[in-house]
């Protein structure tokens, strides 16, 4: 009996437990996902915004405002962070007017009951950027001010706050001794870096970093890939005082902390706006080493343990990112196009949770997607001696995306006749399976058996809302010009 009792004690205490813990996780201690849209055929936004609900994903941080994007979210509860580009930080500095039609248009109008829950506007994106060469430093500082004024003015102030997203450039901690509490700002930004701090302490915003450990192990060889990841060998990584870390976001987190304490600012909020690891494109780019960062970030971002200079703390972080970007600039690297959680047509690349508890989550895909036909453009099989190959498969890649050949990636293994075929249709692919686009001079012709192999996939493209539309619309051209050709003959 006493056994029974018991039993059920510990049932009664066990479901309280879950009940408590899920609790946790309805208010908010999840990741988010940055949501670019760099991409030839972009996925319908509402379908996508029904796929992040129907796998948990409530928390989003978008680059521009795109309203057909924003009208997605409408009614959803999922949290916005809208990110102004840099382009416009000129604009917004120089007149608090433009900050207040900007505000007005693509937040404020959002704002009401079951309307859009947008939590942060960002600022630019990495305005200081060493590479920039301080072409945007004389706009920061005004844009941030008559941005949160703006926000401030239009009454929805309290709750959005306005931030400024910056990469781990802004900061460092020098050569000579490269611990954490070493670490302070560039000395070329450090004054105004203390006046956007400042600033943002008094209005209650936080400090936004972007991290990014993979780009550590892409700029130095010799960098101990498994201190990359947060499962990694106890081995030590840095001794800082009492302090140890044994992985670099720890490190790299904590000399912003330091950073910021140096400021005058210890206590300032900080969240973590990019961070990821892509899947092709370089060699230690691929689905095991994405999963594996991603999944023991995300495990160790909700533990609440916190970093070792800021223990005891959630660590509030947007993966980058949620779909690939097959138009992204690749001049940082081939890489760049492939840091998604979802391929292109929105499928799921691998396993992940981003609750952090169930690392067996598989996410479901987008719906709804619409194929182009099952068609490849390859090199014709009949040339003996193809001449001028590399010339049109500059060519073709220079109009599509061919970053899964490049050294290390997906389809480096391909032969120089393969290679030809793999450029070929991914022009003829970019270029929405247009007949025309698959000629090269002879060189090219189409098959309808996919040339893919385990390893190297040749997509084909997805349909666009657009081209859907555009079509519609010759239909309907055509039509009209029918009835016209009738009436003049006739009429
Ligand atoms: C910055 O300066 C370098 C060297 O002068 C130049 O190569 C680069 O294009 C410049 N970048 C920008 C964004 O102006
Ligand atoms: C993980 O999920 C797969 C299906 O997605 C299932 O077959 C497998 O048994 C699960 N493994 C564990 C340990 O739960
Ligand atoms: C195929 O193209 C890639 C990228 O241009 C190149 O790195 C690779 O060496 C080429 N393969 C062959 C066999 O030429
Ligand atoms: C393909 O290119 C060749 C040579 O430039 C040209 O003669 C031929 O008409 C083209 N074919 C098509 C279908 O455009």
């Amino acid at each position: 009996m006493t056994d029974i009792i018991l039993l059920c004690d510990h049932l009664f205490i066990t479901m309280v437990l879950v009940i408590v813990y899920m609790g946790l996780f309805v208010h908010g201690s999840s990741v988010g996902v940055n949501w670019g849209t760099m991409s030839s055929h972009k996925l319908p936004p509402n379908n996508v915004v029904e796929m992040m609900l129907r796998n948990g994903i409530n928390k989003v941080k978008l680059f521009e405002a795109d309203h057909k994007v924003l009208e997605a979210f409408i009614g959803t509860n999922i949290e916005v962070v809208l990110g102004i580009p840099n382009g416009m930080l000129m604009e917004m500095s120089q007149d608090p007017g433009n900050a207040v039609s900007w505000v007005e248009s693509n937040v404020a109008a959002y704002v009401y009951r079951g309307g859009v829950s947008f939590k942060y506007v960002a600022v630019g994106n990495d305005p200081l950027l060493r590479s920039y060469n301080g072409t945007y430093l004389p706009y920061i500082l005004p844009a941030l001010k008559n941005v949160q004024g703006a926000l401030n003015n239009v009454g929805i102030g309290s709750q959005i706050k306005a931030t400024i997203p910056s990469s781990a450039d802004i900061y460092y901690a020098p050569a000579s001794n490269p611990v954490p509490s070493a670490g302070d700002f560039r000395p070329d930004i450090r004054e105004l870096m203390i006046d956007i701090i400042r600033h943002l302490h008094s209005s209650n915003a936080p400090f936004t970093v972007n991290i990014y450990p993979f780009l550590s192990l892409y700029d130095d060889d010799h960098f101990p890939i498994d201190k990359a990841f947060f499962d990694g060998s106890p081995k030590l990584v840095i001794r800082d005082g009492a302090n140890v870390y044994t992985n670099v976001f720890d490190a790299n987190f904590d000399t912003l902390v330091w950073s910021l304490t140096k400021a005058g600012y210890p206590d300032m909020k900080i969240i973590v706006g990019e961070i990821g690891w892509p899947t092709d494109g370089n060699k230690n780019a691929n689905k095991k080493n994405a999963r594996r960062f991603n999944q023991g970030l995300i495990q160790h971002a909700l533990s609440g343990k916190g970093t070792p200079a800021r223990k005891g703390v959630l660590i509030d972080v947007y993966l980058f990112s949620l779909i690939d970007e097959n138009i992204k600039s690749i001049d940082p690297g081939y890489f760049e196009r492939h840091w998604g959680i979802f391929q292109f047509d929105g499928k799921p690349k691998y396993k992940l949770d981003l609750s952090g508890w169930n690392d067996n989550n598989s996410f479901t895909a987008v719906k709804g997607v619409r194929y182009m036909d099952k068609r490849w453009c390859v090199l014709s099989p009949h040339l003996k001696k193809p001449k001028n190959l590399g010339t049109s498969m500059d060519y073709a890649c220079s109009h599509s995306d061919c970053s899964a050949l490049s050294y290390g990636s997906s389809c480096n293994h391909l032969s120089v006749k393969e290679n030809a075929s793999y450029a070929f249709n991914m022009y003829y692919q970019f270029q929405n399976q247009y007949i025309t686009a698959c000629n090269f001079s002879g060189l090219a012709t189409l098959t309808d058996e996919d040339p893919s192999d385990d390893k190297c996939r040749f997509p084909v493209m997805i349909v666009e809302d657009s081209s859907i539309l555009r079509t519609v619309f010759y239909i309907l051209f055509a039509v009209l010009q029918g009835f016209c050709l009738i009436f003049l003959i006739y009429g």
